[in-house]
């Protein structure tokens, strides 16, 4: 049996896509386990650009299990659309399988989501606006809808009732605009018919596939700091994009789960709002977002950056159990004089080495640095370790001096071609 999670380590946008792609190439399952289409994962092979959203990213290779596992919220339009463009684009032989226990998102969520974002005005979340928070939110108050209730006409039809009329009252407390049962339930229910098919019991097929012994692949979305519980709260995605929530967001034991590969960015990205302790601007934050194309996937903005941020890499190696590490974009880096990496944080005149749970402390924070020399030379072509540049090797053994995880891949463009594996990571 092996397993292997993958977690993006940071905030999100750090490659997890393009890891997942390259490693399922020897897999035989992948596994979405939480988020839904707030994600975007970015896949680039035999000069065609992929970004997928919500269906897993081992959809590419037609003898691989996809599963949509019972902790992630599916828009059913959102999905569908997916699946079609994928189809218009030849990938047509494709196994998918979505948890009847999986929650559906529906229009209101959004309308919601969006909602919520304005009336907050200056404190706003940045959400990407599709309604993950609300679509959560309604799972645990109960009122949600999931895959095997909204496949079942009559079922789907009484539940929608029930929901409506909560979500309408919400939307005209909050002055908007309400949803009218018929028209929402005539377009849903032609949706459900549609994914119909893929619906079944994902935990029962992930039990069969480990008593196979098959290889699989647990592919996060969004990152630790995102973290509903461990990140940075209340800017933060509506679920667990740790190693830990895989067991509960998948339906397998905990006891499968013993590797977990952190996806990390050479430096450090951020969409939304909320403290980032080592974020740049000006020419460099420039230089590193032109360079790295680093505009977000699903809603175009410009993402923030920074320097790598070690603490906060520590942090996620220690709430999700990361054992390996991957090393994304590192030819972003090329050319410049010098790095910096932050090591350990400064507050209130104190040394600390880890995330303060308040945004009030921890936009109060101070980075603290080591500076390293930078490197000149393009290294996008680069197919080992050893043909590396000395100050680039440098930059590697000193990011696992400081979180003492080895890295086990490292990233020198978006291409699959572009990874060097420094290590197996499927025993
Ligand atoms: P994910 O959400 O973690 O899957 O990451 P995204 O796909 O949202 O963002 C990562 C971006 O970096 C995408 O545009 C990828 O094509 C790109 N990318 C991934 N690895 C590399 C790399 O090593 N070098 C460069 N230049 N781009 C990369
Ligand atoms: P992938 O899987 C980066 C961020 C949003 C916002 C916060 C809450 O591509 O790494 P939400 O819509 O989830 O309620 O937004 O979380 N966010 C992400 N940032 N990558 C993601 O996914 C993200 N998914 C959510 O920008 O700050
Ligand atoms: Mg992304």
């Amino acid at each position: 049996m092996s397993t292997l999670v993958i977690v993006g380590s940071q905030w999100g946008d750090e490659g997890k896509g393009k890891v997942t792609d390259y490693l399922a190439q020897e897999a035989d399952v992948v596994v979405r386990s939480q988020g839904g289409n707030n994600a975007g994962h970015t896949i680039l092979f035999d000069g065609q650009k992929f970004a997928l959203r919500s269906i897993p990213s081992g959809i590419f290779n037609p003898n691989i299990k996809n599963i949509m596992a019972n902790g992630m919220v599916i828009d059913p339009k959102q999905a569908l659309e997916e699946l079609h463009g994928l189809e218009e684009r030849g990938i047509k032989k494709y196994q998918l399988f979505i948890s009847n226990r999986a929650h559906i998102v529906l229009p209101y969520h959004a309308a919601l989501d969006g909602a919520f974002e304005q009336f907050k005005g200056d404190k706003k979340i940045g959400t990407t606006k599709r309604g993950i928070g609300p679509a959560y939110a309604d799972k645990a108050n109960r009122i949600g809808i999931r895959m095997g209730e909204f496949i079942e006409p009559e079922v789907f039809k009484e539940q929608l009732k029930i929901t409506l009329e909560i979500k309408n009252m919400e939307l005209r407390m909050l002055g908007l605009e309400e949803f009218d049962f018929d028209t929402v339930y005539a377009e849903y229910s032609e949706y459900a018919k549609e994914l119909k098919p893929f619906v079944c019991d994902t935990a029962l097929l992930l039990e069969e596939e480990i008593e196979k012994n098959s290889k699989i692949l647990f592919e996060g979305a969004q990152g630790v700091m995102l973290c509903l519980d461990h990140g940075t709260y209340p800017y933060v995605t509506s679920s667990s994009p740790t190693g830990a929530s895989v067991p509960l967001n998948s339906g397998v034991a905990p006891r499968y789960i013993t590797d977990v590969l952190g996806i990390c960015k050479a430096y450090t990205t951020r969409v939304g709002e909320g403290p980032f302790p080592t974020e740049l601007d000006g020419d460099l934050a420039s230089y590193i977002r032109e360079r790295g194309h680093e505009y977000g996937t699903v809603t175009k903005r410009p993402r923030r950056v920074g320097y790598l941020d070690c603490v906060a890499l520590n942090y996620a190696r220690r709430i999700s159990g990361i054992n390996h590490l991957a090393l994304m974009l590192f030819d972003v880096l090329s050319g410049l004089d010098t790095l910096k990496i932050c090591y350990a944080y400064e507050l209130d005149g104190k040394k600390i080495e880890t995330i303060p749970a308040t945004t009030y402390d921890y936009t109060r924070v101070k980075p603290l640095y080591i500076e390293l020399p930078g490197w000149k030379e393009d290294i996008t072509h680069v197919k080992s370790f050893d043909e590396l540049p000395v100050a680039a090797k440098n930059y590697i053994r000193k990011i696992e001096e400081l979180t003492k995880i080895k890295v086990s891949l490292f990233s020198v463009g978006p291409d699959r071609k572009q990874t060097i594996l420094l290590e197996e990571l499927f025993k």
